[in-house]
């Protein structure tokens, strides 16, 4: 009995030798990425005081090296270009007063990827009011998702000022928007809870009926549990994304990246239809042609050719306006 206790334990530690393997690399990954980040944190460190100190003597880095952060040589040998560690700065971002008509206002934004001395943009300035709407357009890697992320505030290496509608009242819609584990009540309330708001079965139904989704309804109901992932395609995804939109009364300013891509030409028109009706101003990602004609105003982000060095060597992207559909 215990033999045979003992044999299949040690079975199952066999089947799962492949797991602890996998934990034990991922485990040196983790170790190796957590380091990374330290030294990538006392570099900017490092350099930011000496920026802005330039008093700095070779002998206090040379201490700071020897106690374990970055010497000259590491830089150097950074397998990371090692113009990462430049100090570019960061975009301020303000919240716009409730009372003003504008919803989105760029000063002079300068904008980095992160570990890049390569700007997205440079010195890039435009309003977007109550009634504008405006189509970010520009070939694949150009910024158009970055300056997104920019206006939430999720990236801010570069200069100049970001001033938009306070964070309650954006609505960031994105390629592929998350589906969580629940029903499809659960899902097009999403973020918000149930209890926290007051929508009913029959706005539900009327907003999916509208983007042309109703079915979803008649396979899963609006409260059967299921991985919605799993389940919906692309298109049904993306106008999932625009019901959780529609279904809200507080959003000023909607940002939409690529929100519509899987859909075709009629349910894409249909989803700008609705989306104009319910919020009042909205910023645009895309490539496709049918989006010119749901937007007021286009901006044209471009890479800049490998001869457009400046002086310093850096390439200059441009961004041109086009008004008017
Ligand atoms: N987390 C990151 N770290 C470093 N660089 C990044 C990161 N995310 C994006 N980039 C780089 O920033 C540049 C701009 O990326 P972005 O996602 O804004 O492009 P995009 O214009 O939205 O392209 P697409 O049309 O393919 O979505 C790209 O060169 C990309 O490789
Ligand atoms: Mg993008």
């Amino acid at each position: 009995m215990l033999f045979h206790s003992l044999m299949s334990g040690m079975m199952d530690i066999g089947k799962e030798l492949d797991s602890f393997a996998r934990l034990g690399a991922e485990s040196v990954r983790v170790q190796e990425l957590w380091d990374a980040l330290a030294k990538i944190q006392r570099c900017q460190d490092r350099h930011g005081k000496m920026n802005d100190d330039s008093s700095t003597t070779v002998c206090e880095s040379d201490a700071e090296s020897s106690a374990g952060s970055f010497s000259d040589s590491d830089i150097e040998n950074s397998s990371l270009d090692s113009s990462f560690v430049a100090h570019v700065g960061a975009v301020t971002l303000e919240e716009l007063e409730v009372t003003t008509p504008v919803r989105l206002q760029l000063c002079s934004v300068t904008l980095y990827p992160p570990l890049s001395h390569e700007p997205l943009m440079c010195d890039l300035s435009l309003t977007v009011k109550q009634g504008d709407s405006l189509l970010l357009e520009g070939a694949s890697g150009t910024g158009k998702s970055s300056l997104l992320r920019a206006i939430a505030g999720l990236w801010s290496r570069g200069s100049g000022t970001i001033r938009r509608t306070r964070l309650d009242r954006c609505f960031f819609l994105p390629q592929a928007p998350y589906l969580c584990l629940g029903s499809l009540r659960d899902n097009v309330l999403y973020p918000r809870d149930q209890t926290e708001v007051d929508v009913t079965s029959d706005q539900i139904i009327e907003v999916l009926g509208s983007l042309g989704i109703s079915h979803l309804l008649d396979r899963h109901g609006l409260d059967m549990d299921l991985d919605f992932s799993n389940v919906l395609s692309g298109g049904e995804r993306q106008r999932l994304g625009f019901a959780r939109l529609l279904l809200r009364d507080d959003i000023e300013l909607a940002l939409l990246d690529e929100a519509t891509s899987a859909l075709d030409d009629e349910n894409e028109l249909i989803a700008y239809q609705l989306l104009k009706k319910k919020v009042h101003c909205y910023v645009s990602v895309g490539h496709r042609a049918s989006l010119v004609a749901n937007h007021s105003t286009r901006l044209q982000l471009t890479r800049p050719s490998k001869s457009d060095g400046d002086a310093s060597g850096v390439h200059r992207p441009e961004a041109k306006f086009h008004f008017g559909t």
